[in-house]
C-alpha cells in the first residue's frame, strides 16, 4: 500500500506537526471563501484570517508574479517599494506611529517590539496575559502558557490572569477592568523589585487567544494608566485583529479606543505571503536603532512590499472592513440567536467570533471539538480556541457574504441538533 500523506509528513518532519482535525484535509487549491480538497470537495472558510482579502485573490496574486519577475533583493539596496508600503500603512495607523521595519512573521515583529520596550527603559521585565500566544522565538514563546518554557519561566515574565467574559476576573464584568489593573500593577511592583524592572506590557487589543471575551471599549484604560504610570510601553498585538478584521475599525487598538506605542502586524498582512511588520513613533524607533544592529535578509524585500500593498489596495477598493461589519453584525445575530443548552455566550467583533460552551459550571472542551469535527463534515470549516478549548472560533477571510454566513448557520444548526451533548 502506498504511503499516505500523513505518513510522509511524520517520515519526513518529524513526529506532532500540528493539523487541524481528526480526519486532516488536504486542501489542494482556494478561491475567495472556498477551500477544495483532492478529492473535489469544496469548503466554506470560517477559519483562516492570513488570507484576508480571500484565497488567492488575484490582485494580490499579480502583483507578487509582476514583482518576483522585475526584481527580489533586500533593503540593503535602495528600492521605492517598502517606502511606498510603509508610507500607505502608516497612514491608516496615525497618531504619530509614522515609522515601520518590515520583516516576516509576526513573531519576529513581537521580538523586536520586546527591544524596543527594552531600549527605551533600559529594562528587560515584561507582562502578559496567562492564556496568550505570542509567536515562538525563544524571547517571546517566554510569554506564551500552552508549552512552558525548559527550565522554568525566565524571571524577567510576569503573566496575569486573562480577562474572560464568562469567568470574569474579579468575580464580575463590572469589577472586571480594575481587577485587571491590579494585577498589572502587581506585576509591575514585583518587577521592579525582582530588579528586572518593567519595560512594558504586550497585549492583543482583543484577547483573540484568551478566547476573544466579550469587553467594553474602555476595558484598557485602568490597565492603560497603571503602565504609562510606570512608563513602560504598551506593546499591541495586531497580529490578529489588525487590517479591518474588527470592522468598526482599522485596527483593534482603535476598537479599544487607545494609542499604542508600539504595533506589530502579521498574518493578514501579505494574504499568505510571508510579511510581518513593526510600526512605532521615531522616537522609540530611533531609539531601538541606537540600541540594536538589525536587518532581516528577507524583511521588506520587493515582492513582499508588493504583496502588502496589493493587500491594503484590495481592502480599500472592496470595502472590505465595511462588509465585515455589516456580515459581522449580521452573522453574530444569527450565532446569537442559535438554541442550545450549552452555549454559555456567543459573541464578537466584526468577522471574528466565538461561541462558548458550558456544561454547568464545567468548560465542555470535549463537546467543542466534536462540533468541530462535524462542521467540518458538512463542508465548513473553523476551529476552537480558549483556555478549556470551549470557545468556537470563526474568523473567515473578509469577502464573506450574508449568503456565505447562512450557509455556517444552518450547518451549525445541523449540527448542534445532532451532536450528543
Ligand atoms: C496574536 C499572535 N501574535 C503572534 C503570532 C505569531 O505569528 P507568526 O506565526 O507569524 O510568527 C500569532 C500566531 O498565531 C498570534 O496569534
Amino acid at each position: 500500500m502506498s504511503e499516505s500523506l500523513t505518513e510522509r509528513r511524520r517520515r519526513l518532519l518529524g513526529p506532532n506537526v500540528p493539523t487541524f482535525y481528526e480526519k486532516p484535509v488536504h486542501i489542494v487549491r482556494g478561491e475567495g471563501v472556498w477551500l477544495w480538497d483532492a478529492d473535489g470537495r469544496k469548503y466554506l472558510d470560517c477559519y483562516n484570517n492570513v488570507p484576508h482579502v480571500g484565497h488567492c485573490h488575484p490582485r494580490v496574486v499579480e502583483a507578487i508574479a509582476r514583482q518576483a519577475a522585475i526584481l527580489n533583493t533586500h533593503t540593503r539596496y535602495l528600492h521605492e517599494g517598502i517606502l511606498d508600503y510603509v508610507e500607505a500603512l502608516t497612514r491608516k495607523l496615525g497618531q504619530g506611529l509614522s515609522q515601520a521595519i518590515m520583516v516576516c512573521t509576526g513573531s519576529e515583529a513581537n521580538d523586536i517590539a520586546l527591544r524596543m520596550a527594552q531600549a527605551m527603559t533600559g529594562k528587560s521585565g515584561i507582562i502578559a496575559t496567562d492564556n496568550t500566544y505570542h509567536g515562538n522565538t525563544s524571547a517571546v514563546s517566554q510569554l506564551s502558557t500552552r508549552r512552558p518554557p525548559i527550565g522554568g519561566r525566565a524571571g524577567h515574565v510576569r503573566l496575569v490572569p486573562a480577562p474572560d467574559s464568562v469567568h470574569p476576573v474579579g468575580g464580575s464584568i463590572e469589577r472586571q477592568a480594575e481587577a485587571f489593573a491590579l494585577n498589572v500593577g502587581r506585576a509591575i511592583v514585583e518587577l521592579e523589585e525582582s530588579g528586572f524592572g518593567f519595560s512594558g506590557m504586550m497585549l492583543c487589543p482583543v484577547f483573540a487567544n484568551e478566547g476573544l471575551p466579550a469587553l467594553p471599549k474602555n476595558f484598557l484604560e485602568p490597565t492603560l494608566g497603571v503602565i504609562r504610570r510606570a512608563r513602560g510601553l504598551v506593546l499591541c498585538d495586531e497580529v490578529q485583529p489588525g487590517f479591518g478584521r474588527v470592522g468598526s475599525h482599522w485596527w483593534g487598538h482603535q476598537l479599544m479606543g487607545f494609542t499604542p506605542d508600539v504595533v506589530t502586524l502579521g498574518k493578514p498582512m501579505g494574504n499568505g505571503h510571508p510579511v510581518a511588520a513593526v510600526v512605532t513613533r521615531p522616537d522609540v524607533m530611533e531609539t531601538f536603532r541606537e540600541s540594536f544592529g538589525y536587518f532581516n535578509t528577507f524583511g521588506g524585500n520587493p515582492v513582499s512590499a508588493a504583496a502588502a500593498m496589493a493587500v491594503l489596495q484590495v481592502i480599500d477598493e472592496e470595502g472590505l472592513v465595511q462588509n465585515a461589519k455589516e456580515v459581522g453584525a449580521y452573522l453574530l445575530k444569527g450565532l446569537k440567536q442559535l438554541k442550545h443548552p450549552l452555549i454559555a455566550e456567543a459573541r464578537g467583533t466584526g468577522l471574528f467570533f466565538g461561541v462558548e460552551f458550558m456544561k454547568g459550571d464545567v468548560p465542555a472542551g470535549e463537546f467543542t471539538g466534536r462540533v468541530v469535527e462535524a462542521m467540518r463534515e458538512e463542508g465548513v470549516l473553523l476551529n476552537r480556541l480558549g483556555r478549556h478549548g470551549n470557545v468556537l472560533k470563526l474568523r473567515p477571510p473578509m469577502p464573506f457574504s450574508r449568503a456565505n454566513a447562512d450557509f455556517a448557520l444552518h450547518a451549525l444548526q445541523r449540527v448542534l441538533k445532532a451532536t450528543p451533548v
